[in-house]
């Protein structure tokens, strides 16, 4: 196994969190870089369904190191809640095996009162975030007046930070017609939660960068996706971080010298959660989906919208992380169709173009170009060998990999971690 950073290249939801199980394995540090309590990674292990949000799914494995670095925002409360649920399943968390950056951003209860006030004010343009207070915590982080992980240390002066920091934002609620935070009351369950985590912290550059002087393998675990990064997502329907590759490297403190491999994870067809253009959205194969119990959001519950694959989108998103392998999951999701279809360029007002156009009214007025494929109408679910695929299923999978760019290496045949067939 190589150092390696796992990367969306949908608009999150892909099933990263089952690839990075997979990996765990031969890893032997698991990092977050970015994001927040945002995320929902789903893990099914030994008939037991665990949820992740802030902490790394290594988190599993008893002899894995976890790191929630840097560039992620912490919810101080939410991570303790996690770690409590977490505990109750089974699962060992000390401050050997989870480590939080003393850099890391803090989402405090004023910024999940900011999200759900900031989205009412949007009106018909709202993003539709998660209102985990994610956007309004990395503003304050760029504006230079975040609470960090390493403020926990000192109950008295976490006190008057906090006071000035929420007198500031309960400014901006009030005039928004929302309710105020409770100042004393959030200085008190920031001050408590900040007792049980501060054996948690540490500064995790020096650590990750140890660990790999050592030897040992990271493995980076992404959250959302690659067009939900602020930079390169279909703006501004993404999320407040960097989601791409590189933000393995800025938020983790690792350099970009240090990584040896990318790999991009995509499903076999495409969903999005919350607003924002969205090209090869079908109704039929979201009403498909969502019969079969499938494509429900982990952090909202809400019902993911669902669409072809969107290969324009696939093949962008592997330039811009660079992906050597990508990883295919929910490949079981088709199996039941007479024909699937692969979006392979855009028409965009009368001209065929083969990369995201960077403006959603731009965005809006694109067409699909579809190919089609025959399906091939079998239940690839209890399969263990890529071998035994049936033929149309790898015409399927060949075609995909030529449109995307990067060859196929791993496939996700059903949620358990068994369903997980390597490529040869
Ligand atoms: P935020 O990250 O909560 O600010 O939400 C911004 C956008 O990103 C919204 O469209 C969310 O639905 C989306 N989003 C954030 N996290 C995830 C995720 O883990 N999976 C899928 N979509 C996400």
């Amino acid at each position: 196994m190589s150092n390696t950073i796992i990367v969306g290249l949908q608009w999150g939801d892909e099933g990263k969190g089952k690839i990075v199980d997979y990996l765990t394995e031969r890893s032997d540090v698991v990092a977050r870089a970015q994001g927040g309590s945002n995320a929902g990674h789903t893990v099914i292990s030994g008939g037991t369904k665990y949820i992740l949000h802030l902490i790394p799914s290594g988190i599993l494995w008893p002899e894995k190191k976890c790191v929630i670095g840097n560039g992620v925002v912490i919810d101080p409360l939410g991570l303790l809640k996690e770690m409590e649920k977490l505990r109750s399943q089974g699962v060992h968390i000390s401050p050997e095996n989870l480590l939080i950056s003393e850099h890391a951003h803090l989402t405090m209860p004023y910024h999940c009162s900011l999200d759900k006030a900031r989205e009412a004010r949007r009106g018909v343009n709202a993003i539709g975030t998660t209102g985990r207070g994610i956007g309004p915590t990395y503003a304050d982080k760029i504006e230079r007046q975040g609470l960090r992980v390493t403020d926990l240390r000192d109950p008295d002066k976490l006190t008057h930070e906090i006071t000035w920091r929420a007198a500031l934002h309960n400014q901006e609620l009030e005039s928004a017609g929302f309710e105020k935070v409770n100042v004393e009351e959030v200085v008190a369950q920031i001050v408590a939660a900040a007792e049980l985590l501060r054996p948690h912290i540490a500064n995790t550059v020096v650590y990750l960068n140890e660990a790999l002087a050592e030897g040992k393998m990271v493995l980076f675990e992404g959250a959302q996706g690659s067009y939900l990064d602020i930079d390169h997502g279909t703006y501004p329907f993404v999320t407040s971080s960097n989601t791409t590759a590189g933000g393995a490297c800025t938020g983790s403190g690792v350099s970009p010298r240090k990584i040896d491999k990318v790999i991009g994870v995509a499903k076999a067809y495409t969903t999005r959660v919350g607003g924002g253009p969205f090209v090869t959205e079908n109704e039929a194969i979201s009403d498909m989906l969502h019969n079969m119990g499938r494509e429900y959001g982990a952090t909202t519950g809400r019902a993911r919208r669902c669409g072809w694959l969107d290969a324009v989108l696939l093949n962008y998103a592997v330039m811009v992380n660079g992906c050597d392998e990508i990883a295919i999951t929910n490949l079981d999701g088709l199996d039941g169709l007479d024909e699937i279809k692969i979006c392979r360029a855009y028409l965009l007002d009368g001209k065929e173009i083969n990369h995201p156009p960077a403006t959603i009214p731009e965005l809006e007025r694109c067409e699909p170009v579809y190919e089609t494929h025959q399906g091939w109408k079998q239940d690839l679910s209890g399969l263990t060998n890529a071998a035994d695929l049936p033929p149309l299923a790898k015409t399927y999978l060949n075609r995909l990999a030529e449109l995307a760019g990067a060859r196929v290496s791993l496939l996700g045949i059903g949620p358990a971690r068994e369903q997980t067939l390597v490529v040869d």
